[in-house]
């Protein structure tokens, strides 16, 4: 399965995605491209070191739509089979979702339908939630929204900042979404309404 990946900085999640892919543990997966809104992403330079093609397609003063367009025509160019947003910072518009019918996942910081948005884990921390963690699910029109593929938990700890929560949950992100992929293009898996579960 060819995979796009749609990030707009640092590219943690991309890097552990590639590192799978090379460990052997996603097999089947080859990252076709790597796509950022911003040139002074990260992972655009963590992509290239690894010798994956990788482009911004700069946002910053384009309408949504037309910037959407670009991207769909550069994964369509790359033949990417499945969108992976990782820390990509912009909502997709619709047209964008029907280019890609059930083939586009996120990874989100917190344990959804809690906390969407931005800036969660200090919102789940200000909530007081003793459990915290991070989802990849399916993206459909409504942000944060679509189905579940997996979650991992972390405990929240008394003495937990914004920043020693995000990262511990980080970690979880970093094992989460290469198994989140590994299910999606395994074929063992389906959607039964929202619930993702493994076929019998
Ligand atoms: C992660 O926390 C991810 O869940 C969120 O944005 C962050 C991206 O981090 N959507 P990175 O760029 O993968 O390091």
């Amino acid at each position: 399965t060819r995979i796009g990946i749609l990030l707009s900085g640092r590219g943690s999640n991309f890097v552990a995605i590639a590192e799978a892919i090379r460990d052997g543990s996603l097999p089947h997966v080859e990252i076709a491209i790597v796509l950022s809104n911003r040139e002074d992403a990260g992972g655009l330079e963590a992509a290239r070191a690894m010798g994956i093609p990788a482009r911004a397609i700069i946002s910053k003063g384009m309408k949504r739509a037309e910037h959407d367009a670009l991207m769909i025509q550069a994964l369509r160019g790359a033949r990417v089979e499945l969108v992976c947003l990782a820390g990509y910072m912009r909502v997709l518009t619709p047209d964008f979702v029907g280019a890609f019918p059930g083939a586009i996942l996120n990874i989100h910081p917190s344990l959804l339908p809690s906390f969407v948005g931005l800036d969660v884990q200090q919102a789940a921390l200000d909530f007081g939630v003793k459990v915290a963690g991070c989802t990849v699910h399916f993206v459909d029109e409504a942000v944060d929204h679509g189905v579940i593929v997996l979650q991992r938990t972390v405990d929240v700890l008394d003495e937990d900042t914004t920043e020693t929560l995000s990262a511990r949950i980080l970690v979880e992100e970093h094992k989460a979404y290469p198994e989140a992929i590994r299910r999606v293009v395994s074929g063992d898996y389906t959607a039964v309404g929202r619930r993702y579960i493994r076929l019998t």
